[in-house]
């Protein structure tokens, strides 16, 4: 679909990250661009708030899912469930808040797409909350694909990307991290915002693409 200036893009997630690399992407194009998350009074794991926010918006184009990149890790047994089951509420649950929402908004020809992470299809012992949230949202988002249809919905699923989803950690922890995945991985490095911002923009613009996942992970899943 041609960009216009009536066009409207979400990107709901897109104040950090990989979320504001694609904000700043779809900028360059004609059209308005609204950025969304709790810093702008949007938290998606309250569904009510959702629906009111694309009530305000009205009609849009494209939206797409960055937001919620916290989760416990740990092994199952060490865990607490409340607090896999709120890191669910925003991600898992607040995605399709935002899906359920944006179907009712979303105009002829548009676009969903939601982002993943390359857990879904690693085992990783410790890393069972950001598995069964990534994997489950891939699968939802193909049945979507045929429910929303002829609206198109794919997911993009990242691998280790600097952002400030990390920020929290202890400098030489969040160091070794990166220098550990760009040693092993086969690009020999780690990912960066503006590379995973490119296949948010191919899932908006290929009309022949939908109910794809995107892996844009420097080969994580094939080491
Ligand atoms: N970076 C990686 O290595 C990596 C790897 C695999 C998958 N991913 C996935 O890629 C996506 C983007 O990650 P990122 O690294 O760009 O993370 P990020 O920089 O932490 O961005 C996430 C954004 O989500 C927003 N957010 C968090 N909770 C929210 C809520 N309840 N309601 C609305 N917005 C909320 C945050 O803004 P506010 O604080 O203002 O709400 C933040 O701007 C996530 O789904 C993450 O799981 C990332």
């Amino acid at each position: 679909m041609t960009f216009s200036d009536q066009t409207v893009s979400v990107v709901v997630g897109g104040q950090t990250g990989i979320g504001r690399a694609v904000a700043q992407a779809l900028q360059q194009r004609p059209g308005r661009v609204v950025v969304a998350s709790r810093r702008d009074g949007l938290d998606i794991a309250d569904p009510a708030a959702v629906e009111r926010f694309f009530a305000d918006l009205g009609p849009v184009d494209h939206v797409v899912v960055t937001a919620g990149s916290q989760a416990p890790g740990g092994k199952l047994v060490d865990v607490g469930l409340d607090a896999a089951k709120a890191a669910f509420d925003v991600k898992f649950w607040g995605s399709l808040a935002v899906a359920q929402s944006a179907a009712r908004h979303l105009r002829p020809g548009g676009s969903l797409t939601l982002t993943s992470g390359f857990l879904a299809r690693r085992t990783v012992p410790g890393s069972f909350v950001k598995t069964a949230m990534n994997a489950g949202l891939e699968a939802v988002a193909k049945i979507l694909a045929r429910e929303l249809a002829p609206l198109r919905v794919n997911v993009v699923s990242p691998g280790l990307t600097e952002t400030e989803a990390y920020a929290s950690m202890e400098p030489s922890a969040r160091s070794a991290m990166l220098d550990r995945a760009a040693s092993s991985l086969p690009v020999g490095r780690f990912g960066q915002p503006a590379d995973l911002a490119q296949g948010y923009l191919l899932a908006i613009d290929n009309p022949f693409m939908t109910g794809a996942v995107i892996d844009i992970d420097g080969g994580a899943l094939i080491q």
